[in-house]
């Protein structure tokens, strides 16, 4: 079985729910506490054993570009200042053995044409998709656990989550077997019903495998929901060829593509930061 190399990272969304701070830089590089998005991303991405990040943004790529490149002048100004602990924070950015590409996606098509967009470096790879508003607080990491059941598997993976029924109309909705552990075969998959048209409130969140076969059925994908390209629909079509499988994630997720679901990352993060966390919490406590 091929082994987990690649990665997708789409950054090229408007993230329209957080204006005015989206308006020059994205969504993924809003930080909680004090690392952006983006970078809990990739870390859970290497720990999973993924070496090849590759970003597909969009007009604002260059905070991104910018944040996991080497920042020589700051290093330099840390280093003449002995300040070390942060200078070994800026390097540490990018984990060790891992290399970045970065794509730009012309127009904000949709999800689906972004990961296309990734088509002609991902090539005949199976790869992950890892939606970086969609942060996860788990341990094991939650694409960890997808890496581990990929190489056993080999088919595409979804990982979801149970939603209040009144909420399906955010998420693409999967109908599933019995779950078997936490995984399960895929039956169905729409994008965004009605909760009164949803087949069940099993919700798809935002880390995927999947098989290279999904770049023909994206190429074929007419626009959907919202007038988008849609990666539901390549999935729906996906599911036609190919077994995928349903994977409930470890931990807790927070929607940080939501004001929120951000808050409540940002104090739950913030209570357990190895510098602000005690007297952060005693803050909270005092209120
Ligand atoms: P969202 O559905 O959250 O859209 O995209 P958005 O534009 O980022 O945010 P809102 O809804 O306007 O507030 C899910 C993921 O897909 C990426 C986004 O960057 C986000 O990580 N995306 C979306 C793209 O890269 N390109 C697109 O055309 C659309």
């Amino acid at each position: 079985m091929p082994r987990l190399r690649k990665a997708v990272f789409p950054v090229a969304g408007f993230g329209s729910r957080f204006l005015p701070v989206t308006k020059a830089s994205p969504k993924e590089m809003m930080p909680i506490v004090d690392k952006p998005l983006i970078q809990y991303a990739v870390e859970e991405a290497a720990a999973a054993g993924i070496t090849e990040m590759i970003f597909v943004t969009g007009r604002n790529k260059r905070a991104i570009e910018d944040h996991f490149d080497k920042a020589h002048e700051l290093e330099t100004e840390l280093e003449r200042k002995g300040k070390e602990a942060l200078l070994a924070q800026v390097r540490s950015v990018l984990p060790e053995k891992v290399s970045c590409i970065y794509i730009r996606q012309p127009e904000p098509l949709g999800l689906g044409h972004a990961v296309l967009c990734a088509q002609p470096v991902v090539g005949n790879d199976p790869f992950a998709v890892l939606l970086a508003d969609d942060l996860i607080d788990a341990n094991p990491p939650a694409m960890a656990r997808m890496a581990q059941i990929f190489e056993k598997e080999g088919s595409s993976l979804l990982g979801v989550e149970e939603v209040p029924h009144d909420q399906t109309q955010s998420y693409g909705i999967v109908t599933i077997d019995k779950m078997q552990g936490d995984m399960a075969r895929i039956h169905s998959i729409v994008e965004k019903p009605r909760p009164a048209d949803a087949p069940s409130n099993l919700a798809v969140i935002g880390r995927y495998v999947l098989t290279p076969r999904i770049f023909e059925l994206l190429a074929h994908v007419t626009p959907g929901a919202g007038g988008e390209i849609q990666l539901t629909d390549a999935i729906a079509e996906l599911l036609v060829h190919e077994r995928a499988l349903a994977v409930r994630l470890p931990g807790r997720r927070f929607d940080c593509g939501s004001k929120l679901g951000y808050l409540q990352a940002t104090v739950e993060f913030g209570k357990r930061h190895p510098e602000v966390g005690g007297a952060f919490t005693r803050y909270l406590e005092s209120r």
